[in-house]
């Protein structure tokens, strides 16, 4: 049975109730895969013409898969079909597994933000970006983006103590340095494209600041030159964190602007006062050629995706991460 896969224009044979992704890895497709059970994203392609069996993410954060996207490690080839896979130049595999960490370090990023360092028994690879999923014990776990990179030989997170959460009141009040916690991954779609060497937009709300760091030193590590536009969201004064961090990446990178934005209670002789997309929108009429890394709450990366779109930017340059906070 034919599959077209585009933009290759390539056509390979799978039989029918194939696995999608197993028929383009052994055709050697250049896709890119990590978990290979729905949970990360990463094999998301297009189904352009033909009908597939299709399953969908079962991951704590949901997969944000669009009409006509599937995941092809969960597709199922039943007929002859066209399938367009994203950007095969920027293939990212890093096959999802298992590492046991200890506690290296816990500190205050702010009132109510603390920065955790583990530290793996084994190295896990991973892109600028991703996330993993943390187990500090039976029924605590959850995903959380790395700030640094693989080179670092440890994981930096920036955790938001949510009032009255389980898991992040128990990293609050129990989690001690020494402590072993499971980590597994990597997950998640919104990872450095290393190719771009045009403009680009990091939007980062709160916590979210933990990727676009990854990403902006991931572009620092890489020399790549491009001019990036970070706008930091935060909810007040206080919640501003990692301003040295910043400082020092500009320092080192003259073409990265960095624009904090505070929603309220901000000093306009101070702060730049609103939202980050009033913000986005007052600086830049037109994004066109750009490419955006959105991370942060649903409603602002929903809200930002929205502009980000309206000024051009076109959908599949579009990478997100919204931060679920499933009610913990
Ligand atoms: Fe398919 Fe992770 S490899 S979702």
């Amino acid at each position: 049975m034919d599959i077209l896969v585009q933009p290759l224009n390539r056509v390979i044979q799978a039989e029918p109730g194939a696995n999608l992704l197993e028929a383009l890895l052994a055709a050697q497709v250049p896709m890119s895969y990590s978990c290979m059970s729905g949970r990360c994203g990463t094999c998301r392609c297009r189904v352009v013409d033909g009908d597939v069996l299709a399953g969908g993410g079962i991951d704590q954060r949901p997969l944000d898969v669009q009409d006509s996207e599937v995941l092809a490690c969960q597709t199922y080839v039943t007929e002859p079909c066209t399938i367009r896979i994203p950007e095969p130049d920027e293939v990212v595999v890093h096959p999802a597994r298992i590492v046991k960490a200890s506690v290296a370090a816990i500190e205050d990023l702010t009132h109510d933000i603390k920065r955790v360092l583990l530290k793996p028994a084994k190295p896990i690879e991973f892109s600028p970006g991703q996330y993993v999923q943390l187990q500090f014990g039976p029924d605590l776990s959850r995903p959380y983006s790395m700030a640094g990179l693989t080179t670092d030989g440890q994981f930096e997170f920036h955790v938001r103590l949510v009032p009255g959460g389980r898991v992040t009141g128990y990293i609050a009040d129990q989690l001690k340095v020494g402590d072993a916690v499971k980590v597994s991954g990597p997950l998640g779609s919104a990872y450095l494209r290393r190719k771009h060497a045009g403009p680009i937009l990091c939007v980062a709300g709160g916590t979210g600041l933990a990727p676009i760091l990854s990403i902006l030193r991931g572009i620092a590590a890489e020399g790549l030159a491009s001019d990036i536009h970070l706008y930091f969201g935060v909810r007040s004064p206080r919640d501003i964190y990692g301003s040295d961090w910043l400082a020092a990446l500009q320092t080192a990178n003259p073409r990265l602007n960095v624009h904090v934005v505070v929603a309220s209670g901000g000093d306009p002789g101070q702060h730049r006062c609103g939202l980050v997309t009033q913000a986005i929108e007052e600086d830049h009429p037109d994004l066109t050629g750009w490419r955006a890394y959105l991370c942060g709450s649903p409603p602002m990366v929903e809200a930002a995706t929205q502009l980000a779109r309206q000024r051009g930017i076109a959908p599949d340059h579009i990478y997100a991460d919204a931060f679920y906070s499933q009610g913990n």
